[in-house]
């Protein structure tokens, strides 16, 4: 595996998901695989689990590591070409990736949308010059548009508590102060939509259809709570218009509609259903204390699922060395 984006990198989810179960039951049984090959983590934005997580798979595959944190410690960067460069950027990226380049064997990049340019956000500007440029396998830690560790995660864990039956997943809008990019609903989205026995719900408000390219033909509803009617899985995000419907809308924030934050009346709704997340999570927005710290909440399991998600996706890159 080359690089690692979009849902189809991984090939047929049954068998990446047995291979997830597997390296669940012993996370050390590949070290071998990355002994001397070395994992480069650049992060333009801020982390948790990602970069945690990807660190210690890397770690139990036998990986040495190296983070970068472009905003704190090396040059700031230019991204545009035909810039005069005599603002604050020292270097350009088309130096910087290369030389990223010569000091590891993969490269995981960080790099969200600007929500300002919706043609650059969707083109992946930034990671498709890593993919270009670096000479190295690339892989998604959350881009512009897409963030698969997390999606791939998500569907471990949905997998996991709901392994035998159709499961009905509900992808819900919730109310933020911030305008946030569409990465994860759209990953989730396009994963659910790919997975075996995944019945997937999309809603959100007017104008916040997601793009066709990751959607799909899932069904969207509008009406919420008729949504959530007999939902085995409630996951909740919120993202920023995705400027489908009205280009100009794009990145913005819309819709401030507070009765879209998952409390229990919204949750008892659904087929006894679980609450996810991808974190962080801002509580009294996105959802209520009670439903995240209760008995149905899996948001823990979830995010410890990104280090079997990354260990397979590290796997299958060390093994095309
Ligand atoms: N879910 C997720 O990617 O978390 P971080 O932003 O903390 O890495």
């Amino acid at each position: 595996m080359k690089s690692f984006i979009n849902v189809e990198d991984l090939g047929p989810l049954d068998k990446a998901l047995a291979e997830a179960l597997e390296i669940k039951q012993d996370r050390y049984k590949y070290q071998h695989l990355g002994r001397n090959k070395t994992l480069l983590m650049i992060f333009f934005n801020n982390s948790l689990r990602t970069r945690l997580s990807t660190q210690k798979a890397a770690m139990n595959l036998g990986m040495n590591v190296i983070v970068l944190d472009v905003n704190a410690g090396a040059w700031k960067l230019e991204t545009e070409r035909g810039v005069i460069m005599n603002s604050d950027k020292s270097e350009h990226l088309l130096e910087a990736i290369p030389v990223m380049g010569c000091y590891c064997d993969i490269i995981g990049v960080r790099s969200f949308a600007g929500l300002k340019d919706r043609e650059y956000d969707y083109a992946e500007t930034v990671l498709q010059q890593f993919i270009r440029y670096s000479g190295k396998p690339v892989f998604a830690m959350e881009t512009a548009t897409v963030h698969p560790l997390q999606a791939f995660a998500d569907l471990i864990t949905v997998k996991e508590y709901c392994p035998t039956k159709k499961a009905k997943v509900v992808l819900t809008w919730a109310p933020h102060c911030r305008a946030l990019p569409q990465a994860v609903p759209n990953s989730f989205a396009q994963w659910m939509q790919a997975a075996p026995d995944v019945d997937l719900v999309v809603t959100h408000p007017r104008g916040y259809e997601l793009d066709p390219q990751f959607v799909g033909d899932a069904r969207v509803e509008y009406d919420q709570l008729k949504a959530l009617e007999g939902a085995d899985f409630v996951y909740a995000k919120n993202w920023s218009n995705p400027g489908v419907t009205n280009p100009a809308d794009y990145g913005k924030i819309t819709c401030e509609d507070m009765s879209w934050t998952i409390d229990a009346a919204h949750m008892a709704r659904t087929n006894n259903g679980k609450f996810m997340h991808c974190l962080p999570v801002r509580r009294g927005l996105i959802v209520t204390d009670d439903v995240i710290e209760g008995p149905n909440s899996i948001v823990i399991p979830e995010a410890a699922n990104r280090e079997i998600s990354c260990s397979v996706v590290l796997k299958r890159m060390l093994s095309c060395l």
